[in-house]
């Protein structure tokens, strides 16, 4: 369920330039533009291949790189030691096709230890911009950072603030991925829980490249300081840490007719909130957050720290939790069960039984289950079964969190207990974004309150986005509850004032 290979070539996409060639060898590394034939091999009295690599286990006529239109093949010359791909020793006749970040490595058959191996990377996904560095790795070293703004600072909107580290423990060095949006690759393969490190191992970070030698890291690094992207948390690298919305319209069509359900909704949510979805039944909440979560796509955009989860839907859905309106339960399980059965579904395959336990535990003490843990579902109160929802998805530890009416049924106190939860979630750094119809008894716990309501033309539109207080000026209240009464028809015991909200909203965003 985690997209390995995918997302690789999302990034590679992004970025997909001429090929290049780069071979470290006795610490030392070389970097080749690709293009044709090349022969690559030491270099003799008798000749001079195209790629020379100064190393003793590389035979004279080692291999050929054969570049074309369609891409870069690589092929073994029927070399001494072999040239190792994916694990397997390639043959003479072997020509293999390269995508970006393969490795091919060259080991002496008879040596044990892999000091003299020379490792080869191809890459068509580096960064526009960047120099070989390389840092010593002492044990007085605790930890190396690497991220967008910390440590070995990668200035690129692809890499998390704090991405990665690279740690001393007990028995060595060891990678640990920060929970970043693109991940850590480790030879190929996205890191899901921290490794030790071994010798030429080749760790990539959206492009950029480390290569490990046990005493140092070689690693491409930013060559300049881009001023758009300032190296601590400052204004434009947080606002890249967001959700930004740009919904058009979103249209339905019964019996050939178009029927807008939602008009021009446009706002930026920064990370860290939690959001209030208001409005009158039918207004269109629930349509909208299907929207934001890509479920149901919008003419529009919505990206999430500048990634587009329309585009890039079957990647970003692992980080979207949504709890609907109604309960998605198997009332025959127990609560320790339901979870469990979650956190194996979302958590990573490799994930041991102990460490899916563990997070079972956690999430039942978070959300006060702990002591209905073998009880089924069909047995508990209404208040436990939402809480039980709502841990199912939080398990899999979604940066986004959407939540349809989660405090309906529940008493005054349960449903301000629940909002805490869901506060606590949002300051991990998650967007929270709830649809509630009884809102006051949490009032201060928003930190943004988005308003909906139906205009004259019967589509949903926009009439507030800002803080709860913002709102209730806005709306001369001093209540959020009071504010639907306000939008609202009056055939519905509203005031019907919802396409005078609207334009003043409208005028207020053109004034700024
Ligand atoms: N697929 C659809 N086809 C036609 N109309 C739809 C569709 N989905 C939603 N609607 C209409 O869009 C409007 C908004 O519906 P939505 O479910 O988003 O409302 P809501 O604000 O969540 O209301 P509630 O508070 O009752 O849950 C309603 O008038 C609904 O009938
Ligand atoms: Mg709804």
């Amino acid at each position: 369920m985690y997209p390995d290979r995918n997302a690789v070539t999302v990034i590679a996409e992004k970025k997909k330039n001429a090929p290049k060639l780069y071979i470290v060898c006795e610490g030392q590394i070389g970097e080749h533009d690709l293009a044709g034939r090349q022969s690559i091999g030491r270099k003799s009295k008798k000749g001079m291949p195209d790629i020379d690599v100064d190393s003793l286990i590389v035979s004279r006529n080692h291999g050929t790189f054969i570049t074309t239109d369609y891409g870069t093949f690589y092929q073994d010359a029927g070399s001494s030691n072999g040239t190792m791909f994916h694990g397997n020793l390639l043959k003479k006749e072997d020509i293999v096709p390269l995508e970006d970040g393969d490795i091919l490595r060259i080991h002496a058959s008879e040596a044990k230890d892999t000091s003299m191996d020379v490792t080869m990377v191809y890459s068509t996904g580096y960064p526009a911009d960047y120099e070989w560095k390389k840092t010593e790795l002492h044990e007085d070293i605790a930890e190396i950072v690497i991220g967008r703004s910390e440590g070995i600072s990668l200035f690129d909107t692809s890499v998390s603030r704090k991405h990665a580290s690279v740690f001393h423990s007990r028995y060595g060095w060891a990678l640990i991925d920060h929970d970043s949006l693109n991940g850590v690759f480790l030879n190929g393969k996205r890191l899901k829980q921290p490794v030790y490190l071994n010798r030429n191992d080749v760790i990539s970070i959206s492009g950029y490249l480390f290569f490990f030698l046990e005493d140092s890291l070689l690693y491409t690094a930013s060559k300049t300081i881009p001023e758009e992207v300032p190296s601590s948390k400052g204004d434009v690298s947080a606002s890249h840490e967001n959700l930004s919305i740009w919904i058009e319209e979103r249209n339905v069509w019964h019996r050939m007719k178009k029927k807008t359900l939602l008009k021009d909704i446009h706002m930026e949510i920064p990370s860290g909130q939690m959001v209030l979805i208001l409005g009158g039944s039918g207004a269109g909440k629930t349509t909208f957050m299907n929207a934001v979560m890509g479920y149901e796509k919008a003419d529009g955009s919505v990206k999430y720290n500048g990634i587009d989860i329309y585009e890039e839907y079957e990647r970003m859905k692992y980080l979207i939790g949504y709890v609907p309106q109604q309960d998605l339960l198997r009332m025959s399980d127990s609560v320790y069960d339901t979870l469990f059965n979650s956190a194996q579904m979302r958590l990573p395959s490799d994930y041991t039984k102990e460490q899916l336990e563990k997070e079972v535990i956690r999430t039942m003490d978070l959300f006060g289950l702990k002591r209905e843990s073998e009880s089924l579902v069909g047995k508990l109160s209404g208040g436990q079964r939402k809480r039980l929802s709502i841990a199912v998805e939080y398990i899999g530890n979604p940066s986004l969190f959407f939540l349809d009416e989660p405090d309906s049924g529940l008493d005054g106190t349960m449903a301000r207990s629940l909002m805490e939860n869901l506060r606590m979630i949002a300051d991990e750094g998650k967007i929270v974004m709830v649809i509630s119809h009884s809102p006051d008894r949490a009032f201060e716990l928003f930190d943004q309150v988005i308003v909906l309501a139906k205009g004259k033309d019967d589509t949903g539109h926009l009439v507030f986005y800002g803080s709860p207080e913002e709102a209730c000026r806005f709306f001369e209240t001093d209540q959020l509850e009071k504010i639907v009464k306000r939008i609202n028809r009056i055939d519905e015991g509203g005031e019907g004032l919802a396409d005078q909200y609207i334009s003043a909203f409208e005028r207020r965003c053109r004034n700024g």
